[in-house]
């Protein structure tokens, strides 16, 4: 299906796309035909990744929007002004904020810069955008990129893993509301993929992936952008329009290892193996012996 006009005559909208894993998701869409339109704090950014995508694929499109999402005035400005231009056939919430912290050493100040960017923010443009296709009976797609903490939780990134879960919450809900206007919502939710921004936050002892993932993924590594990429552009596309609700983990399976009992064998040896076995078999023996 990811063929080069996949999504001719299409246009995305990428929060957060001038860098990191939405610029990734924006070369892949405009790769597959689509026109696309980025926003983010940093206009500077954003122009030079619309500069660098417009150049790779002559003929497509890369509206730039300098808006910080935390205020709802500014994001309904904005879409007023992208649909000026066009109206969108979709939208990926990937803008986010998190850092590492001890959650008691949190201020509120400190909670609310997270949870207006992922929560609050997520809403604003989501519904900007809702509103719009509904009154206009415009089929649509949403793709919200979330984290396998919405269903475990994690310790250290509190402000983000509850946003994200009122995010995972809201795609269920609107999936179904908006379900009969041909609106479906869905959810991406990544294991580790490394990117500058997030790895200087959540990362910021700069320990190696490879050592941290080696043993508690069983790909025993973290996520290629690329792949990621492929994820977003099969969910958008018209050719999986039953999909609708979902939130769809893209981990290496690393959160489900977590709640094996032991997935800690995982590390065995062959010879390990051999033993436990070995032992095993002695303890049979000895019970059928006692049995008999
Ligand atoms: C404790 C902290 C802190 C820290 C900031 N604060 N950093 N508290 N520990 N490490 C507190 C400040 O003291 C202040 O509270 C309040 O937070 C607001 O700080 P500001 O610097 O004014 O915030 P702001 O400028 O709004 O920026 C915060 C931010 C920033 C939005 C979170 O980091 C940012 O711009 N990030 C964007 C990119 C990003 O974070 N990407 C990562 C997304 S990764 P007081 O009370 O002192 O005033 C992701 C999931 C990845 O979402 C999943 C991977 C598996």
């Amino acid at each position: 299906m990811f063929r080069s006009d996949l999504f001719q005559g299409k246009r995305f909208l990428i929060t957060g796309g001038g860098t990191g894993l939405g610029k990734i998701m924006l070369d892949r869409f405009v790769g597959l035909g689509a026109d696309g339109v980025i926003c983010g704090r940093r206009g500077t950014v954003l122009e030079e990744t619309a500069r660098e995508i417009m150049a790779r694929y002559p003929g497509r499109r890369v509206d730039c929007f300098t808006v910080d999402i935390r205020v709802a005035t500014a994001v309904e400005e904005m879409i007023g002004e992208i649909w000026a231009g066009g109206p969108l056939d979709g939208l990926v919430n990937n803008a986010a904020g998190n850092f590492i912290s001890q959650t008691k050493d949190l201020s509120p100040r400190a909670f609310d810069a997270i949870a207006n960017i992922v929560l609050h923010g997520t809403f604003y443009v989501t519904n900007a955008c809702g509103k719009r296709w509904i009154a206009e009976q415009r089929q649509a797609s949403v793709i919200s990129i979330l984290t396998t903490w919405v269903w475990t939780g994690s310790p250290f990134v509190v402000p983000s893993a509850m946003s994200k879960a009122g995010v995972a919450v809201m795609t269920q809900s609107l999936a179904v509301e908006w379900g009969r206007h041909g609106i479906r919502l869905n959810a991406i939710a990544p294991g580790p993929f490394p990117t500058e921004g997030a790895w200087a936050r959540l990362n910021p002892m700069k320990e190696s992936d490879e050592d941290r993932y080696r043993a508690r993924n069983p790909m025993g590594r973290v996520g290629r952008p690329s792949e990621l990429a492929n994820m977003a552009a099969f969910l958008m596309s018209d050719e999986v329009a039953y999909i609708n609700g979902e939130v769809i983990a893209i981990d290496g399976g690393m959160g489900i290892m977590g709640n094996g009992t032991f997935s800690n064998m995982m590390a065995y040896s062959e010879d390990d193996w051999r033993r436990i076995r070995e032992q095993i078999q002695a303890t049979n023996a000895s019970d059928k012996a006692k049995r008999s």
